[in-house]
C-alpha cells in the first residue's frame, strides 16, 4: 500500500482536517521529554492523525494492521523514555481530541475520562466535585492514556499508590481493531486473567487506552507540607521507615538536594523556603482535621530532630504548598539542559541510603558527581548522569549503578518505565523466560508489531 492510499484512508476515517504530514505541523510530535543523551532519533516521514473517537481509532489500528505500518500512540508528551518518539516511518495517533470527562461518579468514588484528558483538567474537575485524585507523577499536561499507559508514579504514591491502584475500568482497542471494555466501576473482580492490568504499563505496545474509570478519595480536610534539613543524608533516609512504622502514612515522602531545589526554585522565579541542611526531607501530609495533620508534623518533627536534623519548616498555606510542590516536580527541568541522562531506578526503601553511598562512590571512581533526587518512601531515586561525562564514561556509570540497584534487589526503572532506551537493559533484573512470555503476550495483541514498535522490548 502506497504513503498516498494510507493518507487517503486515514482522511476518510477522521476527516481531513485532522490528518497532518507536512514538517511545520508534525514536528512537535516528534520529540517527547527525555533527556539529550539518550533520546531515539525520529523518522521524519510521519503522519500525524488524530481521532475523536474509540471507532474511529479501530478502523486507523485495523488499516495499520493490514498495512503493516507502524503506529505510534501519544499523550502529552512527558514521557522521559521516548516512548512516543515514532522511531520508524508511520503514523502518530495523538488522542488530544479525546479529552471529555464524561462524568464524576460522587456516590462509587470514580471518575470517567476520556485518554486524552490532562491530569491538570482531571484535577480540576474532581476537585470541582469534593473529591480527590492523588497521584501527581509531575508534569500536570501529562494525559490520562499516557499516565496509564507508563503506570505514572511520581511524589503522591506513598499513601494511596501509583496509577495501577486508581484504574478500575478501561476501555482499549487491540491493534487488530477490536474494542475491548475491561474491568469497571468494581473494586473487586476475578474474572479471568486482568488484562486490564497487563495494559496498565504496557507503554502503548498492547492496546491503543481510549478510556478509563478511575478510583478518587475524599478530598482532605487538612494537608501540610514539611520541609525537614539534615547534614546526612542517612540520617534523612532513615527517618522514612521509623515514621511508617509510627502509623504515620504520609501522600509524599521525598528526598532533595539543597542545592537542586534552588536551582529549580530559581529557575522558576520562586524562593526556597529552607536554607538548612544539604539533604532534605518534603514531607506532605493530609487528615480529615487540623489536629489531626498538626499532630503527625509534630511527631514526625519530634523523630526528626531526634535522628540528627535541624528545625522543620512547616507549610501549611494551599499555596505555598504548591510551590514547594512545583519546585520538587520541576528539578528534572532545571538540570536537563546540562543532563546526559536521567536514571530511575527502584530498590527495596530500606536501601535508599545504601544505593546512594554506591552511587556516589560510582561517581567519584569516574571522577564526576551525579546529582540526586527521589521518592524517599518509595525506593525511587533519580541519579542524573551530567554532559560533562564523556560519553563512553556515562554508559560504564549507568551500568554500574543499574547493577548496584540489582544487587540491592532493585529494577532498572520504577517508574519511567522501559521506552525506546533501557530495551536491552532488561536481561539485567528480568530472566530470559520472563522477557520470553513477555514477547508472546506482545504477539498474542499484536500479531504484526505494528503498535509502538522498539518500545518496552527488544
Ligand atoms: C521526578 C521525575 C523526573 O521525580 O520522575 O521529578
Ligand atoms: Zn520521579
Amino acid at each position: 500500500m502506497t504513503v498516498e492510499y494510507i493518507l487517503e484512508r486515514l482522511s476518510e476515517i477522521v476527516g481531513p482536517d485532522w490528518v497532518a504530514s507536512k514538517h511545520e505541523l508534525i514536528e512537535r510530535y516528534l520529540a517527547d521529554e527525555t533527556a539529550k543523551g539518550v533520546r531515539p532519533k525520529a523518522a521524519s516521514d510521519v503522519v500525524v492523525v488524530k481521532p475523536s473517537n474509540a471507532q474511529e481509532i479501530s478502523q486507523i489500528l485495523k488499516l495499520a494492521t493490514d498495512a503493516g505500518v507502524p503506529v505510534f500512540p501519544r499523550g502529552g508528551g512527558t514521557g522521559l523514555c521516548g516512548g512516543a518518539i515514532p522511531t520508524r516511518s508511520g503514523i502518530v495517533l495523538s488522542l488530544e481530541r479525546m479529552d471529555k470527562i464524561v462524568g464524576v461518579d460522587k456516590d462509587n468514588l470514580m471518575v470517567v475520562a476520556e485518554a486524552g484528558v490532562t491530569l491538570g483538567q482531571l484535577e480540576e474537575a474532581v476537585e470541582a466535585s469534593g473529591l480527590f485524585f492523588p497521584p501527581h507523577p509531575g508534569d500536570e499536561g501529562a494525559q490520562l492514556g499516557g499516565m496509564i499507559a507508563c503506570n505514572a508514579g511520581g511524589s503522591r504514591a506513598v499513601k494511596y499508590g501509583i496509577m495501577r491502584n486508581y484504574v478500575k475500568g478501561l476501555e482499549v482497542v487491540v491493534p487488530t481493531g477490536e474494542i475491548l471494555q475491561l474491568g469497571g466501576k468494581l473494586l473487586k473482580d476475578n474474572s479471568g486473567y486482568d488484562l486490564m492490568h497487563l495494559i496498565i504499563g504496557s507503554e502503548g505496545t498492547l492496546a491503543v487506552i481510549t478510556q478509563a474509570m478511575l478510583r478518587l478519595y475524599p478530598a482532605f480536610a487538612s494537608t501540610a507540607t514539611l520541609i525537614i534539613p539534615f547534614e546526612s543524608r542517612h540520617a534523612a533516609v532513615d527517618v522514612v521507615p521509623k515514621m511508617l512504622q509510627m502509623g504515620i502514612i504520609p501522600l509524599a515522602v521525598e528526598y532533595v538536594e539543597k542545592d537542586l531545589v534552588k536551582l529549580s526554585a530559581q529557575a522558576l522565579g520562586l524562593n526556597w523556603p529552607c536554607e538548612e541542611g544539604s539533604a532534605q526531607l518534603l514531607i506532605t501530609l493530609a487528615g480529615e482535621n487540623e489536629e489531626i495533620v498538626y499532630d503527625q508534623c509534630e511527631r514526625i518533627a519530634e523523630l526528626a530532630g531526634n535522628s540528627g536534623a535541624a528545625e522543620a519548616i512547616i507549610a501549611e498555606r494551599r499555596e505555598e504548598q504548591g510551590n514547594i510542590l512545583k519546585v520538587r516536580s520541576e528539578i528534572y527541568t532545571a538540570l536537563k539542559p546540562k543532563t546526559f541522562d536521567i536514571m530511575d531506578a527502584s530498590v527495596p526503601p530500606a536501601a535508599m541510603g545504601h544505593f546512594m553511598d554506591a552511587i556516589d562512590e560510582i561517581a567519584s571512581r569516574f571522577g564526576t558527581k551525579i546529582p540526586l533526587y527521589g521518592h524517599a518512601a518509595d525506593g525511587n531515586l533519580h541519579a542524573h548522569i551530567m554532559d560533562n561525562v564523556p560519553p563512553k564514561d556515562a554508559d560504564a556509570i549507568k551500568l554500574a549503578i543499574y547493577q548496584e540497584g540489582v544487587r540491592l534487589g532493585g529494577k532498572i526503572t520504577a517508574e519511567h518505565g522501559v521506552g525506546k532506551i533501557r530495551n536491552e537493559l532488561l536481561p539485567l533484573c528480568l530472566s530470559p523466560k520472563a522477557i520470553e512470555l513477555m514477547r508472546a503476550i506482545k504477539g498474542a495483541f499484536d500479531p504484526k508489531g505494528i503498535l509502538n514498535p522498539d518500545c518496552a522490548l527488544s
